[in-house]
């Protein structure tokens, strides 16, 4: 669970809001992380993924100004973040600034009507722990962007994709990390209760229900605290060589490679290493459709072992985990969790477990002092529920 509830952080937010910016704001938005269950590092290969919002939030008390300038400030950071809307560009604002900046800009080449903004941030969601805080600030920006100028895209399902698809480049162009997509539609399209299946080809998402605790079990989140970035060269690289790949076998993208045929496939490609990644990609996508069918069976022993055959898929063969992500993995899985596997970009980060409500606490302090006994930093464990999309507060 977040550390502060919601009510609690839409009233702090609007005090710093006042304190800053000298007035009330209109009013206060807020969107979730997330977490994926299954599906990594296939939505930039036309695959499928299977994120659920998190209830931890970002928050961010908002009004529009005349201008068109664009002020920011946030509770976790000193001082104001304050551009022109028409000087936003690659590293313009650079920092974190650059995902609010970054939103308006692509409201804008997209044809929309929007000008600047006050800002005011807070955020439950843990920074830089591969719950995806960038997504969570842009999606807040966005919604209320769409309220505010009254773009009236927050209250469909294909306004809020639209929203979604300006966030995405908000974040591969304007903050510069090449990130695929799926955070953002976590963000804005999750229901509570729900697990968000995303067709990253088609575009089309369905629901899958997603409540653990009638089955006596919760989702074990573990924030490593391993250090994670995406906008460093691994990410990119995975994608890169995706996108070779995909070119090398003649198809738009990986998720064309049928899995009956992968064999042949793989054998048409140059060099291990990228046979290991898309055979990662090709049988991930696999495991999403098999997981919501044994979601929808209700078959928790094989969501957990999906879990562990993603884990192994992304440690072996795609090689984006770490040692802080492989023993709390197997810390839990030996401490009687179905299953756990890392969970997002990667190279450090959280992994998610599904344990029985009862051995919350054995998991979390055995997962504690494995890191301990390794040197690690201490990890923080916390069960979640699914929860909902970005929407107004206040
Ligand atoms: C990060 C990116 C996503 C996705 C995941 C891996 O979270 O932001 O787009 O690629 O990594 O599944």
């Amino acid at each position: 669970m977040s550390e502060r509830d919601g009510v609690e952080v839409v009233d702090s937010v609007t005090a710093a809001f006042g304190r800053t910016y000298g007035a009330a704001p209109t009013g206060v938005w807020s969107a979730p992380g997330r977490v994926n269950l299954i599906g990594e590092h296939t939505d930039y290969n036309g695959g499928l993924c299977l994120p659920i919002a998190l209830p931890h939030r970002t928050y961010a008390a908002v009004s529009r100004r005349d201008d068109d300038v664009l002020r920011i400030a946030s509770v976790q950071q000193d001082g104001i973040v304050e551009v022109a809307l028409g000087d936003v560009s690659p590293g313009q604002p650079g920092g974190w600034g650059a995902y609010v900046a970054g939103v308006l800009w692509a409201l804008r080449r997209d044809g929309l009507d929007v000008g600047g903004l006050d800002v005011l941030v807070d955020s439950t969601v843990p920074l830089g722990s591969g719950l995806s805080s960038s997504a969570a600030l842009e999606c807040a920006v966005a919604a209320a962007a769409s309220d505010l100028f009254g773009l009236d895209l927050l209250g469909s399902r294909s306004g809020r994709a639209r929203l979604a698809a300006r966030c995405v480049e908000a974040e591969n162009v304007i903050a510069g990390a090449p990130t695929g997509g799926m955070d953002q539609s976590a963000s804005l399209l999750c229901d509570e209760r729900a697990a968000l299946l995303l067709d990253c080809r088609s575009g089309e998402t369905r629901q899958v229900p997603f409540d653990l605790d009638a089955a006596g079990h919760v989702l074990l989140v573990t924030d490593t605290k391993a250090e994670h970035a995406l906008v460093d060269g691994q990410y990119a690289a995975r994608r890169d060589a995706c996108e070779q790949a995909a070119r090398d076998l003649g198809v738009e993208t990986l998720r064309e490679v049928d899995p009956a045929a992968l064999g042949a496939a793989l054998q048409r490609l140059g060099s291990d290493e990228v046979r290991r990644r898309v055979r990662h990609v090709v049988t991930e996508i696999e495991r999403v459709g098999q997981a919501v069918a044994a979601l929808e069976a209700g078959d928790l022993d094989e969501v957990g072992r999906l879990f562990d055959a993603s884990h192994a898929s992304l440690r072996d063969d795609y090689e984006v985990s770490c040692d802080e992500l492989d023993v709390a993995t197997e810390t839990a899985r030996s401490k009687g969790a179905l299953g756990a596997r890392m969970t997002g970009g990667g190279f450090g980060g959280s992994c998610i477990a599904i344990v029985a409500a009862e051995d919350v606490e054995p998991v979390s302090t055995a997962i504690a002092e494995a890191f301990a006994s390794h040197g690690f930093a201490a990890p923080v464990s916390f069960a979640v529920t699914a929860s909902g999309p970005a929407a107004r507060n206040r």
